[in-house]
């Protein structure tokens, strides 16, 4: 049974990502195309709590898909934790005759969205938005495919310095849980060794294979490490170890950091983020509630809340054989 949602707002929460302004315009469009308000909320669930929204018409988000960040802002709501401030948000929306939300944002903006729809019983629709592709039941996650080629051209430029120098570079990109941008982009960029959090090999390991790699006459190496590789306890300090190890190699290295976030969004972020927003909209006016619009197999799939957040997505291990080989 169709529900009769006529009014829809729509936040960017938790770490921005590119293609958020699309998905914010893909949502705002499809709203219009099917005659529906929409609501811009700022600063995401804050801007709930505090009544700061904005209408949104077609025309308000030209110009929007090229650009990286996102222009109704993010925050992590610490307010929105407590029951009293999720109260002063749902008299907000009501206020304005909003009847659904949609959430573009990561886990931690997944696990809000899910306890405000079922303590208010108001229809809310998760958009996945992040650079680390860390939601399970999406192929992939808004932004994720932007920071991967912002790495890579990245790392790209640090080899030919490292190959100039012949030095060991050591390269953290983000991730604290997961090693999607590590893995990905350190195949991509034909690195010697990646360090992931889902795999502790150990110091050891590591030193054998950079060991093994100058013999074998290699004069440089890009290592990436994923901010939350459990080997060092930092990467300076990993730095540090290795040289102590490795007389021989001179160790630099990269923190690639809040780059990785910004930039223009690639073609691929564009279209997902179009498919995923008009998605978020179609979910609604079907009646669902509480579930992520994702991507399956090249197939828009609806995945309840509690399987998004709860279940932890799993790696393509078969990725690290493949860094493996192709690093000999
Ligand atoms: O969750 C996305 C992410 O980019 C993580 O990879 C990173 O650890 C974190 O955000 C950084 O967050 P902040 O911008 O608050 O430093």
């Amino acid at each position: 049974m169709k529900n009769k949602v006529k009014t829809i707002a729509v936040l960017t929460s938790g770490g921005d990502s590119p293609g958020m302004n699309a998905a914010i315009r893909a949502v705002v469009r499809a709203s219009a195309f099917n005659n529906l308000k929409c609501f811009g909320i700022y600063r995401g669930y804050q801007g709930l709590i505090e009544n700061d929204f904005i209408e949104l018409g077609a025309r308000s988000v030209s110009n929007l898909i090229n650009r990286g960040g996102t222009f109704l802002k993010s925050a992590r709501s610490k307010d929105f934790m407590s029951k009293e401030f999720r109260k002063k948000a749902f008299k907000n929306l009501k206020d304005r005759n909003i009847d659904a939300l949609v959430v573009i944002g990561g886990d931690g903006s997944f696990t809000g969205a899910d306890v405000f729809s079922q303590e208010f019983d108001i229809p809310v629709i998760g958009i996945p938005g992040t650079i680390d592709n860390d939601i399970n039941g999406t192929d992939y996650t808004l932004g994720y495919d932007t920071a991967l080629n912002t790495v890579v051209e990245a790392i790209d430029k640090i080899r030919d310095t490292a190959s100039s120098h012949d030095r060991l570079f050591l390269v953290e990109v983000m991730g604290r849980d997961a090693g999607d941008i590590a893995l990905n982009s350190g195949i991509g960029a034909g690195a010697e060794e990646i360090l992931i959090p889902e795999e502790d090999l150990g110091i050891e390991r590591l030193i054998d294979s950079l060991h093994k790699s100058r013999k074998s006459g290699k004069t440089s190496s890009i290592v990436v490490v994923a901010e939350g590789d459990q080997i060092g306890k930092n990467i300076t300090q990993l730095a540090t170890d290795i040289e102590k190890d490795l007389p021989e190699y001179e160790v630099k290295v990269t923190v690639l950091g809040h780059i990785q976030r910004g930039g223009s969004p690639s073609c691929y972020d564009r279209v997902l983020a179009s498919r995923l927003g008009v998605g978020a909209v179609d979910a609604l006016l079907e009646g669902e509630s509480n579930i992520m619009v994702g991507i399956q197999n090249k197939k828009i799939a609806y995945v309840p809340f509690e399987i998004a957040i709860n279940v932890k997505k799993t790696l393509d291990f078969d990725l690290i054989r493949v860094a493996d080989i192709v690093s000999t």
